[in-house]
């Protein structure tokens, strides 16, 4: 291995940094929401078969594309492919990977001002409409969004310029079971709530008539977001897990990470929600305008406001420093450009975009790109197409294009796959994965 070309140190290490990447703002504010809109448990249901379906075979190949090449995406898709032409997939994980950051930085801005909000106690005691014009007042405001929008990329940026595994490893070893702590202490405040029985049976208990081609779309939209699939994030993560470590255990151990996470914050949000009779189906609010107003009536609101905040930025850290390594490690091994310099222009450059996106909630809110803000347009290009269709032609090309043997070489290094297991796997990747992807994307588009 050159200098370049440091990798985690060892398997928890790789777990827990790609677990960062996974879990984020997509298991505590998008999941919710999306859970809430899209029919409780009947949503929660489909959201797991995916994961484990397909979920964890495409983890696993990314990690195989990764780890087989020892390259960022595009480097990745240029030594595996026979031909030119795959290039373009690893171009799209990096454009993906941008688009992501650009409007994901918004949301993990506002974070750092409800920390200092809930902290200072400003949001307390607030009537409910008082809440939400805050947060209308606030997004709106353009400048201090923005400002917590720079201020969240440039600390992105400096663990980034401090490599794979001074930075990111080491930095995910901390906060990761920091957020786990604090959204198990945020659990049992919640469950104790009078009348928290109702959330835990709408996230829990499934109403299959709502299940419909929409919900598929956007639960599998949500599964691939979630475990950050489709796009290369873990092509790139997967070159740095070392060849002893089984593949199929790390992306089980991710996956159920990324799973219990968003499945606590279920159970953090639905019960409160509930319990002061608001209204679960509020969207992309839900964690803004909602919650602040169950903290409100909570004992202890304050504290339990800020905890939850906190645990907000700390999820939306770690993805942010896994999206910027996709384009940073592209830059680098790619274009020979220096990791710190990278991390300064990359960051720039995605401020530079992501600021539109911040502003869609203001000056340019009536701007509307088929009928939708550039930060709703974002949100939906990356997670309903982008990553789905990254994902389909990923499983095309691995599941046709790439020799079998190859495959099965990589994936059995660390000793997980071998026999019925690798048979039960490469029929997924073959097959029942890309009918899956083609079936959902095609009623995604006629819906
Ligand atoms: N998985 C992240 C979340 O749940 C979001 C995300 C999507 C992501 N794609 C990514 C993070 C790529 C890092 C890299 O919040």
């Amino acid at each position: 291995m050159d200098s370049k070309r440091n990798g985690f140190s060892s398997n928890v290490g790789a777990i827990l940094a790609a677990a960062g990447g996974a879990v984020g703002l997509g298991n505590i504010w998008r999941f919710p929401y999306m859970l809430g809109q899209n029919g409780g448990g009947a949503f929660l249901l489909v959201y797991l078969l995916f994961v484990f379906m397909i979920g964890v075979p495409l983890m696993m190949t990314e990690f195989v594309i990764g780890r087989g090449t020892q390259s960022n995406v595009v480097g990745a898709y240029r030594k595996l492919g026979t031909t030119k032409r795959w290039v373009f997939l690893g171009v799209f994980g990096i454009i993906a990977a941008f688009l992501i950051y650009a409007f994901y930085s918004v949301v993990a801005g506002w974070t750092l001002n409800y920390i200092v909000l809930s902290l200072s106690g400003q949001l307390s005691g607030l009537e409910k409409e008082t809440v939400a014009q805050v947060f209308s007042d606030f997004t709106q405001s353009s400048f201090w969004p923005a400002l917590s929008q720079f201020f969240f990329i440039a600390i992105t940026g400096i663990v980034i310029s401090f490599g794979v595994e001074k930075g990111i490893e080491r930095v995910s070893k901390v906060l990761m079971p920091v957020l786990f702590f604090l959204l198990v202490v945020m659990c049992v405040r919640s469950i104790t709530l009078p009348g928290s029985e109702k959330g835990l049976l709408f996230l829990f208990k499934p109403d299959f008539s709502k299940i419909n081609a929409n919900t598929l779309l956007a639960a599998l939209g949500q599964s691939f977001f979630s475990l950050s699939l489709g796009m290369g994030a873990m092509v790139t993560y997967g070159s740095y897990i070392r060849k002893q470590d089984s593949l199929l255990k790390t992306s089980n151990w991710i996956s159920v990470c990324d799973l219990l996470v968003a499945i606590l914050a279920g159970i953090v949000i639905f019960p409160a929600v509930f319990s002061f009779g608001m209204n679960p189906s509020a969207g992309p609010e839900l964690v803004y305008v909602v919650l602040p107003n169950v903290f409100n009536n909570m004992p202890g609101g304050v504290v339990f406001a800020s905890v939850f905040f906190i645990l907000l930025g700390i999820a939306a850290l770690t993805s942010t420093i896994s999206l910027l390594e996709i384009i940073v490690a592209f830059t680098v091994e790619e274009l020979n450009w220096k990791r710190s310099t990278s991390s300064v222009i990359v960051s720039f450059g995605v401020f530079l975009i992501g600021v539109f996106c911040t502003l869609s909630f203001g000056p340019l809110k009536d701007f509307l790109i088929f009928g939708r803000t550039i930060f709703e347009l974002f949100d939906l290009v990356t997670a309903s197409y982008i990553m789905p269709i990254g994902a389909l032609l990923m499983t095309i090309f691995i599941g046709w294009f790439t020799p079998k043997e190859v495959i099965k070489e990589e994936i059995s290094h660390g000793d997980s796959m071998k026999g019925i297991l690798f048979d039960i796997y490469y029929f997924i990747i073959r097959y029942i994965a890309p009918a899956a992807l083609l079936v959902i994307i095609i009623s995604g588009f006629l819906s």
